[in-house]
């Protein structure tokens, strides 16, 4: 073990102080470690594989499953009557042919919208759905990026439910929870302390991120989730030093993709999943 770490990365290095942090001892015998727990690059599909089908629709997450994606990325909202379910934009107006925002409507007028005809003929007719529904269809041989976009309606504790309900592992990575919003954060682990944590830094405050706010994202979260336009260097070291990951957003262009990966950072947002597996896994570091 010893001689271990001493050859291991800098970027594994700081993945094993997450876990001894995280106090993750063990993975069940006979289990695969998660790339996370193993401290290798992740691909994060963004939306599922949004590149190639509309947002959050069972076909874009089935497509991201198909080639391999790392964790399926799920923005979380709640509707009128507090269900979690899979959609980026608070506003109906610009995707669909409804107005106003999710919160306004009932479950049951949710799933009367349209939001694949945006994206394509192809698409029409596909639903926004449930947090539960997608746990429902990939069950525990997946892993999740989830963000908590508002933080109304108790969205935590409903969210963190839904997670024990459907067995998920929340002490390998299995689930990562995410949000601009340390309060939501602060209340997830509040709950339970070992779900891995990644704080979203808007962009100016990336670009001016001072010692004292990394310790105080260090307290309680594993990384942080930053605009691949803050990313340099100087940012990378900063974080890690800090014991924190670094997950850029969101990166299709493969030069982009590149730069992130000589960069060092651990994992990227992609609405390409096929396209970034494909560089990071012949990348040498
Ligand atoms: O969650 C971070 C990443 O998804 C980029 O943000 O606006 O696409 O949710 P957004
Ligand atoms: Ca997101």
């Amino acid at each position: 073990m010893k001689e271990f770490t001493m050859v291991i990365t800098m970027k594994k290095k700081v993945m094993l102080l997450l876990l001894s942090f995280m106090t993750i001892t063990h993975v069940v015998s006979g289990e695969e470690k998660l790339k996370i727990e193993k401290g290798e690059f992740i691909t994060i599909a963004h939306r599922g594989a949004s590149a190639y089908a509309p947002e959050h629709t069972m076909q874009s997450y089935k497509l991201a499953k198909e080639m391999n994606a790392d964790y399926l990325e799920i923005d979380v909202q709640m509707t009128k009557d507090g269900v979690p379910i899979a959609y980026h934009d608070h506003k109906l107006d610009d995707k669909t042919d409804w107005k106003g925002e999710i919160e306004q409507y009932r479950l049951d007028e949710i799933k009367q919208i349209d939001i694949g005809k945006w994206f394509g003929e192809d698409f029409q007719g596909a639903k926004i759905l449930t947090l539960e529904e997608i746990f429902k269809r990939f069950g525990t041989d997946t892993n999740y990026y989830i963000e908590l976009k508002k933080t109304n309606k108790g969205v935590e504790k409903t969210v963190y439910d839904l997670l024990l309900k459907y067995d998920l592992n929340l002490s390998n990575g299995q689930v990562i929870i995410q949000s601009f919003s340390q309060d939501s954060l602060l209340r997830m682990k509040s709950l339970n302390v070992r779900i891995p944590l990644i704080k979203l830094l808007e962009d100016e405050n990336a670009l001016n991120l001072t010692e004292q706010k990394l310790k105080e994202i260090t307290s309680y979260a594993a990384g942080v989730g930053v605009n691949y336009k803050a990313v340099t260097k100087d940012f990378v070291d900063l974080a890690h030093n800090n014991n924190l990951l670094v997950h850029a957003y969101t990166v299709n262009q493969l030069k982009v993709m590149n730069e992130m990966l000589e960069l060092g950072v651990d994992g990227m947002f992609t609405n390409k999943p096929d396209v970034l597996l494909e560089l990071s896994l012949s990348f040498t570091y």
